[in-house]
This record gives structure tokens, C-alpha cells and sequence, in this order.
């Protein structure tokens, strides 16, 4: 396969932080090249990886990056394993926003029974109402049949008690991106549910490690992490602490279910950001600078899709995302990493300030007639 190096100046300039964070990530063993670059194509839907980037340029440009090349991308670390099946049964999900919905059905759809865990009655049905319209689009676009869609929605119950996901193979908390807000409910979860059921998180930003100390000791814990849209992007990173007990055991459980449900597994180290976000979100924020220099919001999103081929422009995904997501992400990050290119552009605290949250809110960069 030929990856084509970024076609222009301008466009090497906007991408050069995720270039070199992607290198830096692979020096520090948070993953594989392989597992990068797969992290970056499926996750966010970049043509090529990094890595296969950084490997296409030509040598003078790589020097004017200043960074080591790393070694060429030479297959996934995840492998299929025995312990496939693992997980076939029910699946818990904490929340009802955006990323739990899409969760929901990604599971729902791969045939697993899914219990939902909500905050009140009204979020629950907001949540199944949500459901209920995407899968209406499926069937509109002839990927699903009426029958199929029941099937979806029959597998989808919602409890407001954390001891109703009893039962369940793994439980995946979806909550706000605020740990004092995860460490509540992974705690209310550790203390309902029997100590065998595993707790995984879908932060986008906060280590595993992170929820430890609200969870008993000898509860399996992980990150399954899910991208925007989640019942659409491949890719899933699973992530176990090595200190956790068992944790190749509960590794190979996790990427066995990973692919059952019709994803793509990647494995990285427990750091924040892992690897899309790690990448990614600190490069959203570089375009959002570039557009607090004076190039409008059009021309930014402009440049990345026709330049550099990616599936949308960095402030239209910033408004998917959500800019509160965003800022809590880059804060998140920017707490443990001294490097001011993290810290959230003005832009963003601004647009956050005046309500602007994103696609979910009607309008972010962009404005939006309505939300899907
Ligand atoms: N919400 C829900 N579903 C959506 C959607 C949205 N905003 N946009 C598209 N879809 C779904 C629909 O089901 C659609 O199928 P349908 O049209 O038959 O109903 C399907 O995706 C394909 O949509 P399109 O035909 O419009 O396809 P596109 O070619 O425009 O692709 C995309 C849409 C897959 C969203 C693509 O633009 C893409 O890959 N964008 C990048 C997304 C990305 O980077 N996500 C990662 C963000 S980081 C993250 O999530 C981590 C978190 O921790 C912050």
C-alpha cells in the first residue's frame, strides 16, 4: 500500500504535532507503530496512519519535524487468542449521552443483551427514544429489517439500580468525563455488583488507574474505549494495567469480546489520552488555534479533508465530540504532560461559555439545523 506524504506545506505544519506525538508514543512503548497507525485509521478515519505518514515524507521534511523516525509498522500485538467467548452474555452500560447510546447499540446489534443503568426514568427513555431513531435510519437505508430493529430493541432493558446489571459479563460506565463523577459510579457499581464482574471505563482521558482506588482490590478492572460514532467507528482500545490480577487472562477476554461485537482491537499502556485521544485531541486544538489566527472555520476543516484526506474537518469533529468533552480531555492531559500546545485553546473555553457545545447543542464551529 502507498501512503501519500500531506500534500502541502500548510498542511505538514497543522498535522506536525500529531506526527510528532505519534513517534513519541511509540518511543514510550504506549504501543506498538502497528497498533498506532490502526488506532488512527479506524478510530478516526484517517487514511493512513502516522506512522506510515512519518514514513512517506521525504527525508528533509522529517529532519525539519526533528523526529526520529520510527520503526516501520510490522503487525498488530493483538493475536487471536483461546479464550474467545469469554463474554458472550448480557453487557452493562452506565449512562445515556451520546457515547453510551452508540455503545448500546453496537453491542445490541452484535446479538448480546444489553442492560442499561440511567440516572432517572426520563434519561433511560431518552436514551431508548435515541436508539429507537437510529435504528430507524438503518432500516431506511435497508441495513437493517423491521424484525432486526425489534430484535435491537428487545435486547435493551434500562435499570435505575446499579444491582440490576447483576448478571452481566462486563459492566462499561459512560459517564460525564469528570472523575469525581466516574469515581461515584464505579464506586456504587464496586459496591452492587458481585466482585467477579469486570468494570470498564470509557474515558476518554483518565487513566484505569485513575478509578482504582474507588473499586475493591480484587475487582477486574479496564478501559474499553469506543469512538464517535460508536456504533459506526471500528476500532476499540483495551487497556489492562499490568498490575491488575490476571491481567493477560482478562486482556485476551477483552479483545476476544472486542472483535465479537464486530470491532477492531488495539492494546496500549494505561496513559491518558491512550493513544486516538492522546493524538488526537491535541491536534483538534491546534486547528482550533490556527483558526483563532485569523483562518476561518471553513478553510481549517477545508484543508485536513482535501489536504490530508481525513473523513471530516478537525472543528466539525471537535463539534461531534463536543467541545466540553474537548476541554475536559485537553485538561485532563495538559494535568500531567508540561507541553502548552495541550493546553485548551481560547476558542474553545469561549464557545463553551456561551453554551456552544457542539453538534449536541445545535452549533460549536459550525451550526447545525439538527442533530443526528
Ligand atoms: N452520529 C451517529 N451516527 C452517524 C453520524 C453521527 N454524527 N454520522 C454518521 N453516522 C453513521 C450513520 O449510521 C451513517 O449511516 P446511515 O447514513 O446509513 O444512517 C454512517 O455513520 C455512515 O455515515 P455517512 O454515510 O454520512 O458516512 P461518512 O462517510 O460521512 O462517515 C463518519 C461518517 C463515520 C462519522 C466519518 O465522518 C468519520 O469517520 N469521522 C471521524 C470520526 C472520528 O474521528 N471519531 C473519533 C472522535 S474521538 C472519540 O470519539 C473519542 C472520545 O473519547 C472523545
Amino acid at each position: 500500500m502507498t501512503v501519500a506524504a500531506p500534500s502541502s506545506p500548510d498542511v505538514l505544519a497543522v498535522l506536525t504535532g500529531l506526527l510528532r506525538d505519534a513517534a513519541l508514543l511509540v518511543e514510550r512503548g504506549t504501543a506498538t507503530p502497528a497498533d498506532v497507525d490502526t488506532a488512527m485509521r479506524l478510530g478516526a478515519g484517517h487514511p493512513a496512519g502516522p506512522i506510515e505518514v512519518l514514513s512517506a515524507l521525504p527525508p528533509e521534511d522529517r529532519d525539519r519535524l526533528d523526529v526520529v523516525r520510527p520503526a516501520e509498522p510490522t503487525g498488530t500485538t493483538v493475536t487471536d487468542e483461546a479464550t474467545a467467548g469469554a463474554w458472550t452474555g448480557p453487557v452493562g452500560v452506565v449512562g445515556t449521552g451520546h457515547m453510551a447510546v452508540g455503545i448500546v447499540e453496537a453491542v445490541a446489534r452484535s446479538g448480546r443483551p444489553v442492560q442499561v443503568l440511567a440516572r432517572t426514568s426520563a434519561s433511560g427513555a431518552r436514551l431508548l427514544g435515541t436508539l429507537g431513531r437510529s435504528l430507524d435510519r438503518a432500516v431506511s437505508r435497508g441495513r437493517l429489517d423491521e424484525a432486526g430493529r425489534q430484535d435491537v430493541l428487545d435486547r435493551v432493558s434500562v435499570t435505575e439500580d446499579p444491582a440490576g446489571l447483576t448478571g452481566t459479563d462486563v459492566v462499561i460506565e459512560a459517564v460525564a468525563e469528570d472523575l469525581d463523577v466516574k469515581a461515584a459510579v464505579v464506586g456504587a457499581l464496586d459496591g452492587a455488583l458481585p466482585s467477579s464482574v469486570p468494570l470498564a471505563t470509557n474515558t476518554s482521558s483518565f487513566r484505569v488507574s485513575d478509578l482504582r482506588p474507588f473499586v475493591g482490590g480484587e475487582r477486574p478492572v479496564l478501559a474499553l474505549h469506543f469512538f464517535n460514532p460508536a456504533q459506526v467507528m471500528k476500532l476499540v482500545e483495551v487497556v489492562v494495567p499490568d498490575d491488575v490480577e490476571a491481567a493477560d487472562g482478562l486482556r485476551a477476554a477483552a479483545t476476544a469480546w472486542a472483535r465479537e461485537i464486530g470491532k477492531t482491537p488495539i492494546r496500549c499502556a494505561d496513559s491518558r489520552g491512550f493513544v486516538v485521544n492522546r493524538l488526537l485531541i491535541p491536534f483538534l486544538n491546534d486547528a482550533v488555534r490556527l483558526h483563532e489566527s485569523g483562518v476561518p472555520v471553513e478553510e481549517v476543516d477545508a484543508l485536513l479533508t482535501e489536504g490530508a484526506g481525513h473523513p471530516m474537518g478537525p472543528l466539525a469533529l471537535v463539534d461531534l465530540i463536543g467541545l466540553d468533552v474537548t476541554v475536559a480531555a485537553l485538561e485532563s492531559m495538559a494535568a500531567v504532560e508540561d507541553d502548552p500546545r495541550i493546553a485548551p485553546a481560547e476558542a474553545l473555553h469561549n464557545l463553551v461559555a456561551a453554551g456552544r457545545l457542539g453538534r449536541k447543542t445545535g452549533g460549536g464551529f459550525h451550526s447545525y439545523e439538527r442533530t443526528r
